[in-house]
């Protein structure tokens, strides 16, 4: 079914949040406003995280929830500028006596008041405290403040039941009626920050410990083949995606081997991770090869994830000796063996000719492939068919902010079963994550499917 636009679609909002027991009800704030198509973003001032965890708001919003002033996002960003400079709205609610009063003097201590001062965006507060509160002369000459001198477009507390138990006015406004205060205050222009790597970044979600009991094989690393005892063919691969694959599958429980080739960063923490060299692709082929079955028929793993750089070609005859130096050499490459073809095509119980000569492995693993491109990736869903793979990573390496060495990506995701997904720049651990999160579907529905297999095995016996 088709969701009609919302009135606030590819706008990015932040939700600034302070110290008022009207905070719990900020996360539905955020729902309404991502229901009307907004990007939100949350900003906690230190009394607000008392009422309102800002786990609560990072998972509903998916971006870091922003709550202390200090504070620098995992890019090295000021986090309260990013949302500064790239929301379409401020909007704080529930807003405190403190804050109107840390606002109408410009005091910018906390992450609420710190963006409103760093904005040119519109700003709204919807305040709520205690009704004598809310009536003193203090409050009183703050909101006027805000409204008059700075524009702010105040949405004024209801009557009704307050927390101490009286009834009066500084209840906070109703949650739809802030909504279009919102709406009305951001009005019709363009989108201020429509792309996403200006926006706040995707927040790193916790993940379950969905892995425990699963066995992961993943490669890493660049290749190298010997052209002689001193020389090498290889690539630019630092083994950056492939340790933050290998590093995300052990937070969520997973056993881990790691097959590594030329690696420039430091291996995953935790003695759980095995660690195979495996310098060449010969090598990666031969380890491979052996963690492949474990006795005749079964799988060795249940995941292999190949994020290795393995060369494609490499020096026919390497020499034994140190080449002299010569007026010119001319090496003879022949190509390597395709190890994960190869790997998928007996686990499918597959001969060389892609005849089936044996029963597939079981349980089947699930195969990844990573498919470094310049360009284009046009070649990538033919690779995955080719292959025999469950999920191909795409992903141009020639883009500055995308490939070796960098701590983002911009992937594509080829599915054998479905339609591929465009995800947006991110970390290498959130593309490691969100990777994992495909393997482990796979792998339940892998389960799943061999559950009611039985079932219906032995309901015909
Ligand atoms: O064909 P291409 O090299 O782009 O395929 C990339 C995928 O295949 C990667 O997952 C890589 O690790 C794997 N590969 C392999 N054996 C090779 C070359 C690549 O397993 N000889």
């Amino acid at each position: 079914m088709r969701r009609e636009p919302g009135r606030l679609e590819g706008r990015l909002i932040a939700v600034g949040v302070t110290g008022s027991i009207a905070a719990y009800k900020a996360p539905e704030l955020v729902r309404l406003l991502q229901a009307e198509g907004a990007d939100v973003v949350a900003l906690l001032s230190p009394s607000a995280t008392r009422f309102v965890a800002p786990l609560t708001l990072e998972a509903l919003t998916r971006h870091p929830a922003e709550s202390d002033v200090l504070a620098l996002l995992p890019d090295g960003r000021i986090g309260h500028i990013v949302v500064a400079e790239t929301a379409d709205a401020v909007v704080v609610a529930p807003a405190t006596a403190h804050w109107l009063g840390a606002m109408a003097s410009g005091l910018a201590g906390d992450v609420v008041t710190a963006t409103c001062l760093a904005t040119t965006a519109p700003v709204v507060a919807a305040p709520a405290m205690d009704g004598e509160m809310y009536a003193h002369p203090a409050t009183t000459a703050n909101v006027r403040r805000l409204r008059e001198d700075f524009g702010y477009r105040i949405v004024a507390p209801e009557t009704g039941a307050l927390a101490s138990g009286r009834s009066g006015v500084g209840r906070l406004a109703a949650l739809p009626t802030i909504v279009d205060a919102v709406v009305a205050a951001v009005g019709d222009g363009p989108v201020r920050a429509p792309d996403a790597p200006a926006r706040p970044p995707e927040a790193i979600m916790p993940r379950e410990a969905d892995l425990t009991g699963r066995h992961l094989v993943i490669t890493a690393g660049g290749t190298s083949e010997a052209i002689d005892p001193v020389r090498s063919i290889t690539n630019r691969s630092t083994g950056k995606m492939g340790i933050a694959v290998a590093q995300a599958a052990l937070d969520r429980g997973a056993r881990v081997t790691l097959v590594v080739a030329n690696v420039r960063v430091p291996l995953p923490e935790g003695v759980r991770a095995a660690v195979v060299p495996a310098e060449s692709a010969g090598r990666m082929r031969a380890a491979l090869l052996e963690a492949l079955t474990d006795q005749p028929g079964q799988a060795g793993f249940d995941a292999l994830v190949m994020a290795a750089a393995v060369s494609d070609f490499r020096p026919a005859r390497p020499a034994e000796t140190k080449l002299a130096r010569a007026d010119s050499l001319t090496l003879e490459l022949e190509p390597t063996p395709d190890i994960l073809a190869e790997v998928s095509r007996i686990a499918r119980g597959m001969d060389a000719d892609g005849r089936e000569t044996r029963r597939p492995l079981e349980p089947r693993p699930v195969l990844v492939g990573f498919a470094a491109e310049t360009g284009s990736l046009a070649r990538a869903p033919e690779k995955l068919e080719r292959k025999g793979l469950d999920l191909l990573v795409a992903n141009d390496v020639g883009a500055a902010d995308s490939g070796f060495g960098t701590d983002t990506n911009r992937v594509t995701v080829y599915r054998a079963d479905g339609r591929p997904e465009s995800w947006p720049l991110l970390t290498k651990r959130e593309v490691a994550d969100r990777l994992l999160d495909l393997v482990a579907g796979l792998l339940d529905a892998r389960d799943a499917a061999a559950h009611t297999g039985l079932l219906t095995q032995e309901s015909r016996t």
